[in-house]
């Protein structure tokens, strides 16, 4: 189901759990919940301060999916809106970079991720992005298939990117403006 800024929040239904989801954009309450996802989900952690500097960078990006009835959070993404070279030719253009995206364990398989990225993909086409990329540990099969789904290609192995050592690969994706 497609996610425009102007619509209402976006509502999964049929999932597997048979709870309703709703994909919303991040509120400054939810901080403590996405902290929460993401110590719980990703070796990458940040001060509230990188969370809330996103938001307020790019509020149409920063997507949070929470289960109804429940009032909980299950997932968020934020990203960056960035100038630089493009990744599929030579000339500057305005990237989008997903900087972080996560679901909780309970949560995934159910599409949540995917919907989370393709709405944060629509909030960064808003801010005038014509591409997105990202980076992705290079052992983290299920991310990297989520992303190959919709449309990402790995473009080129970051050496050591992680703190840990560990490569990450680049994942690349140009705007469809008719997806
Ligand atoms: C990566 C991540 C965000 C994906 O979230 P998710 O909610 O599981 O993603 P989705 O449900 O959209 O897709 C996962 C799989 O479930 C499948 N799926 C989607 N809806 C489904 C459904 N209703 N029933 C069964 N399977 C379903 C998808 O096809 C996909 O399968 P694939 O293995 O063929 O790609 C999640 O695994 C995660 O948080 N990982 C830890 C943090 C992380 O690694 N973040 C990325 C860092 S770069």
């Amino acid at each position: 189901m497609p996610y425009t800024q102007n619509d209402r929040p976006q509502i999964l239904e049929g999932l597997q759990t048979e709870q309703q989801i709703e994909i919303r954009k991040f509120q400054k309450e939810d901080i403590r919940s996405v902290v929460g996802i993401n110590r719980i989900c990703l070796p990458e952690n940040y001060p509230d301060q990188f969370f809330l500097g996103l938001h307020y960078h790019a509020p149409d990006a920063f997507i949070v999916a929470e289960s109804k009835g429940e009032d909980e959070l299950c997932g968020y993404i934020m990203c960056r809106i960035e100038r630089g070279l493009s990744s599929f030719g030579k000339l500057p253009t305005k990237k989008g970079h997903i900087v972080s995206v996560a679901v909780k364990p309970e949560c995934r398989n159910q599409g949540i991720g995917s919907a989370l990225i393709e709405a944060a993909m629509e909030g960064m086409v808003e801010y005038g992005a014509s591409e997105f990329f990202l980076e992705v540990r290079e052992t983290n099969k299920d991310a990297i298939s989520v992303y190959e789904n919709l449309g990402f290609e790995i473009k080129r192995t970051l050496k050591g990117y992680y703190r840990d050592g560990e490569d990450a690969l680049l994942m690349v994706k140009k705007h469809q403006p008719e997806e």
